[in-house]
């Protein structure tokens, strides 16, 4: 599809209906086909799979220290599982088929129910055939207000996300090799909050947390805001110490997080949220700026701190994770199920990608760890793509060059050839996928588990 048919649209982008947010948390989820028009208006409309009959599926919102209780009711064509990502839970809640449950049956429903210790931006989605269910759109928003939130006009939630869609409005093509074995499935249009450039209006001089999230299958982006100024103050969730003025770009990998406190500064009438691509940058969504200035604020915000668990980079455990394979990585084979497969073999099963030498989610876990315990894991992406680690269930620090630790995240990206070390403390008890969110790359190989023994 021909990307600048759409960007000559955005003419009109102003007149698409803001997405609206519920603001209470639903007691139940259902899961089911609907239509909703994502193309622009002269074409056809898409079936897409969602929650709540909605797409993004609706914001939940709790606040931290509450327990969160959703049924999900499954009314899709499909068996599914729902995974709150990034929230430190019960291990039984993890949403995970095959490993922390049983997948939900068509027809059939599941009670989650979980303590919310941490505050932050994260997000629900599909783990059951998650290349195709979160494609199709089995994504929404997931906050946890702080007790002690910081003080701004508007908090505005944006989840970015690149679908791939046909003419017809049609979303087709899992499973096809290419994508499985190269960058994964890339998108051909770009969605906020599952609008073609949607419009939030500011004031000037309000002071504004944008809370960004990609539900991208594949893409990584690189965002940047225009007309708007500040910081930086929570990644994946996790609330950054010591926040940094936005730089110029934010790179936002598969299922990561980024929190911005800005004021609005521009003296135009718009200010934008950009995508950066190969040809230039392009307005993801904008935001219409009237009014004369409010008083402005000033001064940086740091968000109250969530639990802490210090990590032990002297006594950790530690362990390395190669990643190989894909097109242009030289994989001659991998283990499947304990038996050693050829690459010929390997693709006949639609498996790309090794962690270690296996392809697919190994019978032992990659760590066996005692509760408290630290861990380190040493990864290099000896493969032509950038990988997505995403860790469940607890946030791991990026060892830094100088041995100091980064900033907690639960995914790190991994460019091509790199090397990076990330470390944690195994608090929370149970079996923890550990993955790459190139959802392609993990349905074609890319998976294992830590395990953490109470
Ligand atoms: Cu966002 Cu294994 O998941
Ligand atoms: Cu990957």
């Amino acid at each position: 599809m021909e990307r600048r048919q759409f960007l000559g649209s955005l003419a009109a982008a102003s007149l698409i209906p803001r997405y609206a947010f519920a603001q209470n948390t639903p007691q139940r989820l259902l899961a089911s086909v609907h239509r909703q028009q994502i193309l622009p208006a002269s074409y056809p409309d898409t079936e897409m799979w969602s929650f709540g009959s909605t797409f993004p599926g609706p914001l939940l919102r709790a606040r931290q220290g509450d327990r969160l209780a959703i049924a999900v009711e499954n009314a899709l064509p499909q068996p599914t599982a729902v995974h709150w990502h990034g929230l430190r839970l019960d291990n039984a809640m993890d949403g995970v088929p095959g490993v922390t449950q049983q997948p939900i049956p068509v027809g059939a429903t599941f009670d989650y129910e979980f303590a919310l210790p941490d505050a932050g931006t994260y997000w629900y989605h599909s783990h059951a055939k998650s290349m195709e269910q979160i494609e199709r759109g089995l994504y929404g928003p997931l906050i946890i207000d702080e007790s002690d939130a910081p003080d701004v006009d508007q908090d505005i939630t944006i989840v970015v996300d690149d679908i791939r869609l046909e003419q017809d409005g049609t979303i087709t093509g899992f499973d096809n090799f290419h994508d499985l074995s190269h960058a994964g499935r890339i998108g051909n249009l770009w969605l906020a909050n599952g609008q073609i450039d949607p419009a939030y209006p500011l004031k000037r001089g309000e002071r504004v947390r944008i809370r960004l999230i990609s539900a991208a299958n594949a893409r990584v982006f690189t965002l940047g805001v225009q007309g708007l100024e500040g910081w930086v103050v929570a990644l994946d969730g996790m609330p950054l110490a010591d926040p940094q003025a936005l730089p110029d770009e934010l790179v936002l990998a598969p299922a990561q997080r980024m929190d911005l406190i800005v004021d609005v500064t521009t003296d135009q009438n718009e200010a934008f949220l950009i995508t950066f691509e190969r040809d230039g940058g392009y307005a993801i969504a904008h935001f219409p700026v009237s009014g004369p200035a409010a008083a402005a604020r000033s001064g940086r915000v740091i968000l109250p701190p969530n639990p802490d668990y210090p990590i032990d980079l002297v006594q950790a455990r530690t362990a390395t994770l190669l990643i190989e394979g894909g097109a242009m990585g030289g994989m001659r084979a991998a283990r499947v199920d304990g038996e050693q497969l050829d690459a010929r073999s390997l693709a006949g099963r639609g498996l790309f990608w090794a962690l270690n030498g296996i392809a697919g989610r190994p019978e032992t876990p990659l760590l066996d760890l005692s509760l408290g315990e630290s861990a380190r894991i040493g990864m290099a992406n000896n493969t032509a793509f950038p990988h997505a680690m995403h860790l469940h269930g607890m946030h791991f620090s990026d060892v830094l060059p100088d041995g100091s630790l980064g900033p907690l995240r639960d995914t790190l990206l991994l460019n091509p050839q790199e090397t990076r070390e990330i470390a944690f403390q195994a608090h929370n008890p149970g079996n923890w996928l550990f993955h790459c969110h190139m959802l392609a790359h993990h349905q074609a190989g890319m998976g294992t588990w830590i395990r953490v023994s109470a």
